[in-house]
């Protein structure tokens, strides 16, 4: 595969970098119609080191799966489509950052994450998971989407403050469907211990891994230490690991309690589902303009990076491209 930039996928001209994963590459893409007319995009394609047809496979179940959501905390689907043997999806671009970002950007400045804004995205977490998981399919069965791949790097935050999971990339409808044994993807760092194991997932997986992505916001560090992804995932089996309590102290004890529970290894003892979490977090009553805050440190994680920039005038559009 040639480098993305320049080229175009579909009615896409790629135009800049965003951001590069375990499988695909993310761009900024730019289509441009009558009447000055301009839609940018999040390109995604896989990887130009991607590995065998199973990854086209796997990209074409992504954009089959997130075709089934439309959710304000999902990052939806606009285009889906093949560049002769190169698959692309195009999705709502987020102008912001990864939480990823937002945890680099907190530690340079040497402070953490507030714990109001760490609720307010737990709380916008659920919803997009409570969404995805209670997804039918046409026949009306349930669909049983399970992201399996819950980490920072996708969840993205807007400067508006939004929060959208993204990534559906190694994401199942369960329909029955058992995962081949050996074949374990995702990152050992946040997968659970039924995941590693091997077992058919549920939404209880994903709840685990929101527990690791909290933990991590709060504390600045991960709750299953290891040398290698085996250490860790012994850890998660055994619920060996690091106390909230004790890396942050000042964490409210029902927020460490709501956590606890999500790093349960056993996942009857989590809770049951996305909805139950979202009651319990409720109860922190979150200001509604609490948005404008985690949206500014977007911004500020954003300008640290440098790139992209989020708002461009029409004027700063190259007048260069093909028409
Ligand atoms: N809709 C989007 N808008 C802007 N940036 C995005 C969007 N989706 C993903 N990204 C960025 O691109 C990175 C890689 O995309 P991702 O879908 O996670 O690919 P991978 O499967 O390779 O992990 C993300 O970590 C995030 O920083
Ligand atoms: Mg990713």
């Amino acid at each position: 595969m040639t480098p993305a930039l320049g080229r175009t996928y579909g009615p896409y001209l790629v135009t800049s970098a965003l951001g590069r994963g375990g499988m695909g590459e993310t761009y900024v893409g730019e289509r441009t119609g009558p009447g000055g007319f301009t839609q940018r995009v999040c390109l995604k394609r896989l990887r130009a080191d991607a590995g065998d047809a199973s990854w086209v496979r796997m990209f074409q179940t992504e954009a089959r799966l997130v075709a089934m959501l439309a959710h304000p905390n999902v990052v939806s689907l606009v285009d889906f489509g093949a560049e002769k043997d190169e698959w692309w999806m195009a999705l709502a671009l987020v102008e912001g950052v990864d939480l990823r970002a937002m945890l680099t950007s907190a530690q340079h400045a040497g402070e953490r994450l507030p714990i109001e804004l760490v609720v307010l995205v737990a709380i916008e977490i659920a919803k997009g998971l409570a969404h995805a998981h209670s997804r039918r399919l046409p026949d009306g069965a349930p669909a049983h989407i399970v992201h399996r791949d819950l980490s920072p790097g996708n969840v993205m935050v807007s400067t508006d403050g939004a929060v959208l999971l993204t990534d559906f990339g190694i994401a199942k409808v369960a329909h029955g469907e058992r995962t081949r044994t050996g074949v374990i993807k995702g990152k050992a760092d946040y997968m659970s211990p039924e995941h590693a194991s091997g077992e058919v997932l549920d939404g209880r997986a994903d709840l685990f891994s929101l527990g690791v992505v909290l933990f991590e916001l709060l504390t600045g560090t991960r709750p299953f230490l290891g040398a290698t992804d085996i250490a860790k995932t012994l850890s998660a089996i055994r619920g060996k690991r690091a106390r909230i309590e004790q890396l942050a102290p000042e964490t409210p004890g029902a927020l460490v309690a709501i956590v606890d529970r999500l790093l349960e290894p056993t996942r009857e003892r989590r809770y049951d589902d996305a909805r139950a979490l979202l009651d319990d977090l409720g109860r922190f009553h979150v200001r509604p303009s609490l948005v404008f805050a985690l949206g500014e440190r977007a911004m500020r994680a954003m300008q640290e990076r440098g790139t992209p920039e989020p708002e461009r005038t029409r004027t700063d559009v190259p007048t260069t491209r093909p028409r």
